[in-house]
């Protein structure tokens, strides 16, 4: 019997899979009609906000002809009220995959040691390989190809950061992060993207000048400094990133046709400049927009194994 799939990380897809999530994501949005869900009910619990992340799944797999059962933040209570495996037993019995948010990646990973269906990672604090599904999509449709691809990713060295070092890797793109000292992408994931990108072709810089990051850049791309969960830490993030805001004048030292990504809610006044989401070099909407047809992608292959 073969084993059940979870995407827990990025690197749960071999490369050619993938590519053929993203292709997947692309012909759904290109007016492909897919039925892969028929029938299905898939649980969707969430233990931070989320706006896209709701949205997309919900609407993707109704597209899809299943059916989504969302449980809010403090539902459940995950590991509190009940034990984090006993929900992945009970889900496992009645839905047919799951779909988590929570905060310490290993919570998710208990859950999926637990559970008999399907699980994906809707973000925890350690990464969140949906966002970068919608970014690789974003990215091909942008620059045409994902091989060569030169992204210039500005600030945190964050959940959304490690996904997308991990899937620019696996396609042979070509990342630079630009982070303040203290803030740098994990060390293994620096290795992970490392290996693969031996493989790939592609490459991974780790600066911490934005300006040198944003030089040969085709897109630039940033994320809030202070992400869900670290409130507390606000004002000493503040402090560390200043000089690292992505705005106009930024986006002008990249080469012409550059285009800029957030994977939002954004802070304009902190990591942008107020208005740079509808800058004409902005391609942040689409981004959002393919988090539906991505995600859509990632069910299809889950559950129809193409
Ligand atoms: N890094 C951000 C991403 C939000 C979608 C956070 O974790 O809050």
């Amino acid at each position: 019997m073969d084993s059940v799939r979870h995407f827990l990380s990025v690197t749960d897809l071999a490369p050619s899979e993938l590519r053929e999530v993203i292709a997947r994501g692309r012909a759904l949005k290109a007016g492909e009609r897919s039925q892969a869900l028929a029938g299905k009910s898939i649980a969707i619990l969430f233990e931070k906000p989320s706006l896209r992340t709701k949205l997309s799944f919900e609407i993707g797999i109704t597209r899809l002809g299943g059916h989504a059962i969302y449980f809010s933040p403090d539902e459940v209570g995950l590991g509190t009220r009940e034990p984090v495996q006993d929900v992945a037993r009970v889900m496992s019995r009645m839905a047919d995959a799951a779909i988590i948010r929570t905060f310490a990646h290993e919570v998710l990973e208990e859950f999926a040691s637990a559970a008999t269906i399907p699980v994906v990672n809707a973000l925890t604090d350690a990464e969140h390989p949906c966002q970068a599904l919608a970014d690789l999509q974003t990215i091909e449709e942008s620059k045409g190809a994902l091989e060569g691809a030169r992204v210039a990713f500005i600030g945190d060295g964050n959940n959304v950061a490690v996904s997308l070092a991990l899937g620019m890797a696996s396609t042979g793109g070509h990342l630079t992060i630009a982070s303040p000292p203290g803030y740098e992408l994990p060390g293994k994931t620096a290795s992970d993207a490392g290996r693969l990108n031996a493989k790939s072709g592609g490459s991974l810089r780790l600066i911490t000048d934005p300006v040198e990051a944003v030089r040969d850049a085709d897109i630039v791309y940033t994320d809030v400094w202070t992400s869900m969960g670290q409130e507390a830490e606000s004002q000493a993030r503040l402090a560390a990133f200043k000089g690292y805001q992505v705005n106009p004048a930024l986006l002008d030292k990249a080469p012409d046709g550059v285009r800029f990504m957030h994977d939002l809610p954004a802070h304009p006044g902190e990591e942008i400049s107020e208005g740079l989401l509808t800058d004409p070099r902005s391609i942040a909407f689409d981004q959002a927009e393919n988090r539906l047809h991505a995600q859509a992608g990632l069910l299809h292959f889950l559950f129809s194994g193409a």
